[in-house]
């Protein structure tokens, strides 16, 4: 059956439609944009609602490019949320924690907030005890994104750009900045990240969603089933940052490579589990040095509701946090505090303290080189 894509432009809203042929329509996916108010400074800040052909939906903000809400079907087909999030722009503004960030210019830690490129030692903020967090004090978390909405057949596309200046949070080279949320028919979100510089600078960009699969507010996510495909880890010392050891999983709590409850090893006797305060740790993902052929970096299962989460990525490393720090005090969407280990990340990216671990694989950027990476979370559902 031939079908002509219909555009239809309503106040604030692009909706596609499908028409076929004699003219009935079939609803596709569909972008819509809102305010999301405005900054202390009087930004404007914008929320943008992408949905795919099944009703699986996204929320996305400028503020952060942050994910603000992602909902998708359990095994009963119902829709339910499996991020956590802020009903307001206060919230993202006054967020410690990254809830679905885009973090940047340089994700994870790096050790005394400083590194050398060229014999020249860059200093950064010490925001994380002696060292430097996601960026620094003010990161792409609390920037405000300009937006592009590119509305397609059978994906929905929100590219998001921001321009790092030259000497920003102390890194080098005006960093230019994109990153594509794509949400696809087949239930997946896509993110792709690109930078140029024009300055010799390190670049690690990941975005920071907490899930829980069975819903935000639904307990602790302990009995998750995790699998990664890692056989190797980065052990940390106290401050978090890698000793730069790689160290086999096997034989310790941090072997996934079968699928594992969450919380079956997190408050074993182990010395990187409790220097961790739990799972806080850079995975070495096999893919990187043999890509994966189809295969998952890393799969959750939640049995309940059914939903499973799979991830792939272009990146050589993933941290796993287990919403260690989360204690109770942030309050997110529908006033639901978030507890301790209520959620899980996994942080697609540049291994921690790379700009001063030579062995790690580099994430220097060039001026003439493109930094590009890919993630893409896949959800589905496991029958009974
Ligand atoms: C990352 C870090 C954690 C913590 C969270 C944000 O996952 O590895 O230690 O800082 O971000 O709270």
């Amino acid at each position: 059956m031939k079908r002509l894509p219909l555009w239809i432009t309503i106040t604030g809203a692009i909706l596609m439609t499908m028409m076929t042929a004699n003219g009935a329509a079939t609803k596709s996916g569909s972008i819509t944009k809102s305010s999301f108010g405005k900054t202390p400074d009087g930004e404007p800040v914008d929320l943008y609602l992408l949905k795919n052909k099944n009703g699986v939906e996204v929320a996305i903000t400028t503020y952060g490019g942050a994910v603000v809400s992602l909902k998708v079907s359990d095994r009963n087909g119902k829709l339910g949320d499996v991020v956590l999030g802020y009903d307001s722009l206060e919230g993202y503004e006054n967020d410690k924690a990254y809830l679905g960030a885009i973090v940047g210019r340089y994700a994870n830690r790096i050790a005394h907030a400083q590194f050398i490129l060229d014999g020249k030692t860059y200093t950064l903020a010490k925001n994380n005890g002696e060292n430097s967090l996601h960026g620094g004090i003010k990161g792409f978390n609390k920037k405000v994104w300009t937006a592009k909405a590119i509305p397609g057949k059978y994906d929905q596309s929100l590219e998001l750009s921001y321009l790092s200046k030259d000497g920003e949070e102390g890194f080098p080279g005006n960093l230019k900045v994109t990153v594509t949320y794509m949400l696809m028919d087949s239930n997946k979100l896509r993110i792709e990240y690109s930078a140029t510089t024009d300055k010799k600078t390190v670049v690690n960009l990941t975005n920071h969603s907490y899930f829980n699969l069975a819903g935000p507010g639904s307990g602790d996510i302990l009995g998750h089933i995790l699998q990664i495909e890692a056989d190797k880890f980065t052990p940390v010392d106290s401050n978090l940052i890698p000793t730069g050891e790689l160290r086999d999983v096997a034989g310790t709590p941090f072997d996934f490579r079968k699928p594992t409850a969450i919380g079956g090893r997190i408050d074993s006797d182990d010395e990187q589990i409790k220097l961790g305060g739990g799972y806080d740790h850079n995975f070495v993902l096999r893919s990187w040095e043999k890509p994966s052929g189809g295969t998952p970096v890393a799969r959750v299962v939640e049995r309940k509701s059914g939903r499973v989460l799979e991830v792939w990525t272009t990146l050589p490393g993933m941290q796993l946090y287990t919403g260690n720090f989360l204690d109770g005090t942030t309050k997110g969407k529908g006033g639901i505090a978030y507890t301790r280990r209520s959620a899980f990340c996994l942080e697609t990216q540049y291994y921690p303290n790379s700009p001063n671990q030579p062995k790690f694989p580099s994430p220097v950027l060039r001026p003439g080189e493109h930094y590009h990476a890919m993630t893409l979370y896949k959800f589905s559902v496991e029958k009974q």
